[in-house]
C-alpha cells in the first residue's frame, strides 16, 4: 500500500493515531439519493449491476467525486455472494432481498456455500480498477455477518422481528450453528476476495443484530462473526463492525474482534467508546431522519458528534445507518465539508 493512502485520515483514524482531520463517509453513500446513480441503473437489475465492473466502478465513484468522502464503499450487496454461487436470491425494490426457497433444514444448507475467486472475477476486477483509480481514497470492502444474512435466508425476505430466525436458533441450534458457520465462510471467502483485490479496511455488517437480547447475541451470534474477524486478522486491514440499535450489544460486538465498532443514533458516542473498553475507535452517528431538519440543527448535531467521539482513540463520522434514499445530496455534501473543516480546526 503507498504511504499517502496508508497515512490516509480514514485509516489514520481507524487505527487510532491522530489525522489531519476527522475522517466522513456514509453507508449507503451510493445509491437512489444520487440522480447520477438512478441514471446508469436504468434497465439493469441491483444484483445485474453488481456483476457488471463498469457499472460497479461507476457507482462506487459517484459519492467520492460528489462529495469528496474520505472513504469509497464497494458498491455491492450482502447477498451478492450467495447469488454469485447460483443460490436463489433477488433483490426486490424498495423491499431487499427475496429468498426463492428459504433455509427450514440442513439438505437446504447444501446450497449455501462460500464463493472461489473463481466465481467472481467481476469483483476481483471492479476492485483492482477502484483501488488505482481511488489513489489515496482507501476503498472499504464488506460482507453481512452471519446473522444479518441468515435472517433474509431463513425469513425469505425481510423481516421486523425476525421471528423465524429466532425460534430456529433455539428450537434447533444444531441446524441455526450451521447455518451461521457456513454463512461466515461466505462471508470470509468474499472479504478475502475483496481484500485480496485491494480494499484496504473491511466492514462487517450486522445491521439486524439489534433485534438480539445480548444473552442470544453471545450464544448464537458471536462465535460465527468472531470466525469472520479472526480469519481477517491475516491481514493488514482495520475491521469495522456495525448494526443498528445495538446499544446493549457494543461491548460483545467489539469483543468478537472488531477493530472500529459503529453505533447508531441512539448512544452517544463517549458512552458508546465506554461500552467497548475506551481503547479502540468509534464510527457513526448522525441521525439520518435528521437530514430533513435544517442546516441549524445539523450543524449543532455534527459538532455535538465531533465532541463526544473525541473520547475514543479515533473517530469516523457516519450517519447512524444508510443514507435514506430521499436525502438530498447538497445536505450530504454539506455535512462533509463541516465535518471535515470543524474537525480540522478543533485539532490545529
Ligand atoms: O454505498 C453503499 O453503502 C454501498 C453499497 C451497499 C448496498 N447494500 C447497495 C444497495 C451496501 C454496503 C449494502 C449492504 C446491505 N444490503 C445491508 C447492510 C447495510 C444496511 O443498510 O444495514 C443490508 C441489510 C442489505 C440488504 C438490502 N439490499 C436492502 C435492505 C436493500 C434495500 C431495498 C430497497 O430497495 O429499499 C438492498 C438493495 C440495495 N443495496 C440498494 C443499494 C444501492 C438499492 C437497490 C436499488 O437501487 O434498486
Amino acid at each position: 500500500m503507498p504511504s499517502t493512502l496508508a497515512r490516509s485520515p480514514f485509516l489514520l483514524a481507524a487505527r487510532g493515531e491522530p489525522g489531519p482531520h476527522t475522517p466522513v463517509w456514509f453507508m449507503r453513500q451510493a445509491g437512489r439519493s444520487l440522480p447520477e446513480y438512478r441514471a446508469v441503473r436504468e434497465g439493469t437489475t441491483m444484483l445485474e449491476s453488481c456483476m457488471r465492473p463498469d457499472l460497479v466502478v461507476e457507482i462506487t465513484l459517484q459519492p467520492v467525486r460528489r462529495y469528496g468522502v474520505d472513504a469509497a464503499i464497494f458498491y455491492s450487496d450482502i447477498v451478492t455472494p450467495l447469488k454469485a454461487t447460483g443460490f436463489g436470491v433477488e433483490i426486490k425494490p424498495g423491499i431487499g432481498p427475496v429468498v426463492a426457497e428459504p433455509i427450514r433444514d440442513l439438505a437446504g444448507l447444501d446450497a449455501v456455500r462460500p464463493v472461489t475467486p473463481a466465481d467472481v472475477p467481476y469483483i476481483t476486477e471492479s476492485v483492482q480498477e477502484l483501488v488505482s483509480q481511488l489513489g489515496d481514497t482507501p476503498l472499504i470492502g464488506f460482507a453481512g455477518a452471519p446473522f444479518t444474512v441468515a435472517s433474509y435466508l431463513v425469513e425469505g425476505g425481510p423481516s421486523k422481528d425476525h421471528a423465524k430466525t429466532k425460534a430456529l436458533m433455539h428450537s434447533d441450534p444444531k441446524l441455526w450453528h450451521a447455518l451461521a458457520d457456513r454463512l461466515a465462510d461466505v462471508a470470509i471467502a468474499y472479504l478475502i476476495v475483496q481484500v485480496e483485490a485491494g480494499a484496504s479496511a473491511i466492514q462487517l455488517f450486522d445491521s439486524w443484530a439489534g433485534g438480539l437480547s445480548p444473552r442470544d447475541y453471545e450464544r448464537f451470534v458471536q462465535p460465527h462473526s468472531a470466525k469472520v474477524f479472526e480469519a481477517l486478522s491475516a491481514y493488514d486491514v482495520p475491521r469495522i463492525h456495525f448494526g443498528v440499535n445495538t446499544g446493549e450489544l457494543l461491548g460483545l460486538m467489539s469483543a468478537a474482534g472488531a477493530d472500529v465498532v459503529g453505533a447508531d443514533w441512539r448512544v452517544p458516542l463517549d458512552e458508546a467508546a465506554r461500552r467497548i473498553g475506551g481503547k479502540k475507535p468509534v464510527q457513526g452517528n448522525l441521525d439520518p431522519a435528521l437530514l430533513h431538519a435544517g442546516w441549524d440543527v445539523l450543524e449543532a448535531e455534527i459538532d455535538r458528534i465531533l465532541l463526544e467521539g473525541q473520547a475514543a482513540p479515533g473517530h469516523i463520522f457516519n450517519l447512524g445507518h444508510g443514507v435514506p434514499p430521499d436525502a438530498d445530496p447538497e445536505v450530504l455534501n454539506r455535512i462533509v465539508k463541516h465535518v471535515q473543516t470543524a474537525s480540522a480546526r478543533a485539532t490545529a
